[in-house]
């Protein structure tokens, strides 16, 4: 076994997967009763890891769909054509007659036949002149009916789903998202992204086209009982001994139990040849975070004078009582300055707040920097 199998630096699947058992029977479960998903949670919390793992573990056919780099409509009609050409070779027969019957569900898209070396050896390439809307809510209904004919169950995967929602236009193309999902009788949706904020907006107002159409789920972090029996598995395996509990505290508190931190300090420490003692931990971390100063520094620097207090503060004293008397006096802010830059940190992902209500700095390399900062005066 290679020495790094269990903490890669792209997804974590198979035995490089932690946990979240509770996620994958809930996750599981709406693909099969094709109950649509909004899955959210801060950036590199591990969304896309969970979805493929169920998606693998339960062998079903599906396409990604990634949004981040989406400025208008035809950037969204081109993908979610694209995706849906890559995902329907798995649903459609192999016999030609049949094949092309079932084509016919998008005449108004063009569909062709193209050779394509992976996968099952072709694709389907649409050429629509039609505007983005229609497209779309053409090439999923479609795709609904394929999978209807052919008895099959698919997941459409839609990840970094925000975006959709800064282009203009957006009201329109949410409106023919939600028109072929709330028909869809054999394919699950399943939206995803890290701005909690603009999501929950996208599906929980009701002025917008895809209110109250899927089920929320957001995913927090791995809890540490269960990171300490993973990280124990693969110390006996690379070193056939355990690790100290120091040790394994000082990798989950410097980490935080960030699923990508995590994985990168212990991809560091598993290239060791003997099993690391607490102070290898805080020396691999504190270098790593060394590294990291300049973009750590570049984000800090971009935010205003109240919301590097409120860090500073809170890094040293996560709290839930922002609004206290004592909290006040930290900060030296008044109450609606606080409001302001906790809702602007919170936004950007720069402050967490836990099942608790305990606001926290939530990268821990940020974490960690402010900490070494003595005063910000
Ligand atoms: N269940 C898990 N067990 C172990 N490591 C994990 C797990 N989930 C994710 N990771 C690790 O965390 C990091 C982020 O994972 P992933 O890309 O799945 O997160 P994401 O939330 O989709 O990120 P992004 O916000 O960038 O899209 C990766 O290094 C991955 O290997
Ligand atoms: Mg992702």
């Amino acid at each position: 076994m290679q020495k790094n199998n269990f903490f890669p630096a792209g997804l974590a699947l198979g035995q490089a997967f932690c946990n979240r058992v509770k996620e994958r029977v809930v996750l599981q479960k709406c693909v099969q009763k094709n109950e649509h998903v909004v899955l959210v949670s801060p950036r590199r919390y591990g969304k896309t890891s969970l979805i493929t793992q169920v998606i693998q573990e339960n062998d079903v056919p599906h396409c990604s769909i990634d949004f981040l780099p989406a400025t208008n409509s035809q950037f969204v009609k081109n993908a979610i054509l694209n995706g849906v050409g890559e995902l329907l070779p798995f649903i459609l027969p192999k016999q030609k007659v049949l094949m092309k019957k079932l084509l016919t569900f998008f005449k108004g898209l063009n569909p062709k036949l193209s050779v394509s070396l992976v996968k099952v050896g072709f694709s389907i390439e649409f050429a629509s002149t039609q505007p983005p809307a229609k497209s779309i809510t053409e090439v999923l209904l479609g795709l609904d009916q394929v999978a209807q004919k052919t008895d099959q169950r698919a997941v459409v995967l839609m990840d970094e789903f925000q975006q959709l929602s800064f282009i203009s236009d957006s009201h329109t193309l949410e409106a023919s998202i939600r028109h072929a999902v709330e028909r869809s009788q054999n394919i699950t949706y399943i939206f995803s992204g890290s701005d909690r904020h603009t999501l929950e907006q996208m599906f929980q107002d009701k002025n917008r086209p895809l209110y109250h159409l899927c089920k929320l789920i957001r995913i927090e972090r791995i809890h540490s009982e269960d990171f300490k029996s993973f990280l124990q598995n693969a110390a006996k395996i690379r070193w056939d001994a355990s690790l100290s509990s120091e040790a394994i505290e000082t990798i989950l508190e410097l980490t935080q139990c960030h699923t990508f931190y995590v994985n990168y300090l212990c991809r560091q420490l598993w290239n060791f040849d003997t099993i690391p003692q607490k102070e290898t931990v805080e020396r691999a971390w504190e270098l790593y975070v060394q590294e990291q100063l300049p973009w750590i520094t570049d984000d800090i620097g971009r935010l205003s004078a109240n919301q590097r207090i409120i860090l500073f503060v809170l890094v040293r004293e996560p709290t839930n009582e922002i609004f206290s008397q004592y909290f006040l006096e930290k900060t030296g802010l008044q109450m609606s300055s606080i409001r302001r830059a906790i809702d602007t940190l919170q936004k950007s992902n720069m402050v967490g707040k836990s099942e608790k209500g305990v606001y926290y700095v939530l990268d821990p390399a940020i974490a960690s920097y402010l900490r070494t900062v003595k005063s910000l005066f």
